[in-house]
């Protein structure tokens, strides 16, 4: 991707992981990206913004931070009202932010449940919602929806998770439909099993029964996932709409 397109992207939960990724492979075809997140490690949203422009050293490109709770709809409204106000606009969301509280669902608590769903899937709501209106009068606009293969597949353990992330897909794919007429594509990526602090947590013998399933025999890198989503916000991508896409290794096919 080399060539600098001018386009405004949003990447929430883009502070670190997936999320960081996705926005290094975009910044080249952006002139601004805001990067919303609950959290910077131990930065300001200023602080993070300074360090990250630095880091991609992209001439050109503007990197801008608003801290949010992605599950909150007064939350992300604030921060596509500070992108609109920054950035004139935004042609690009992705809508990365995710969290798992896993449990068999015998010992799952109610708290775990609710709060896996609003992070995970009503944030998707929330920050299409704020953006469907500036998108539709401009008549252009990629939203890519990260979901996950346990949406797809199931996973034992992680029933809060699944049903949030196959929310996801059943949301992309509706809200696709509604407006692919307006030049708006809504896609969605399930990536597998990817190297990432949501992963570290994981105990050796939980991580080594989860590669059994990878046929490509290794975890994914972030770069893995941004790369498709690369694709996915470009021009190649204009006529790929309400998909898909595992990024997996092969675990699902
Ligand atoms: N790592 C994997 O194997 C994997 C696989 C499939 C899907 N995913 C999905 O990819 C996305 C990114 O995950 P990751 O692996 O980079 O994990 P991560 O924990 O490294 O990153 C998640 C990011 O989301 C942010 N976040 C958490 N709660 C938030 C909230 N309420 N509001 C705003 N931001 C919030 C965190 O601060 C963090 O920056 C998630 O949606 C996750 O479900 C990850």
């Amino acid at each position: 991707m080399q060539n600098n397109q001018n386009k405004r992207a949003i990447v929430t939960g883009g502070s670190r992981g997936i999320g960081k990724a996705i926005a290094t492979e975009l910044a080249p075809l952006c002139s601004d990206l805001l990067i919303s997140d609950i959290a910077f490690g131990n930065r300001t949203p200023e602080e993070f913004a300074a360090d990250f422009q630095n880091e991609l050293n992209l001439p050109g490109l503007k990197v801008h931070a608003f801290k949010a709770d992605a599950s909150s709809f007064a939350e992300a409204q604030a921060t596509i009202d500070f992108a609109v106000e920054k950035m004139g606009g935004v042609d690009i969301l992705i809508n990365n932010a995710g969290i798992t509280r896993d449990n068999l669902l015998l010992r799952m608590g109610e708290e775990d449940f609710d709060k896996v769903i609003t992070v995970n899937l009503k944030s998707v709501f929330n920050y299409s919602k704020a953006i469907l209106k500036p998108m539709i009068s401009q008549r252009y606009g990629k939203i890519v929806n990260v979901a996950s293969v346990v949406g797809v597949i199931g996973n034992a353990g992680q029933s809060n998770y699944a049903a949030s992330k196959a929310g996801v897909i059943g949301f992309t794919k509706s809200l696709a439909k509604e407006v692919a007429s307006r030049n708006i594509n809504v896609n969605a990526i399930a990536p597998g099993f990817i190297e990432t602090d949501m992963t570290h947590k994981l105990n050796d013998a939980q991580k080594e029964a989860l590669m059994k399933n990878v046929p490509m025999g290794r975890m994914g890198k972030p770069e893995d996932v941004a790369k498709v989503v690369g694709f996915l916000c470009s021009p190649a991508a204009d006529y790929v709409t309400g998909q898909v896409i595992n990024i997996d290794g092969g675990m699902v096919m």
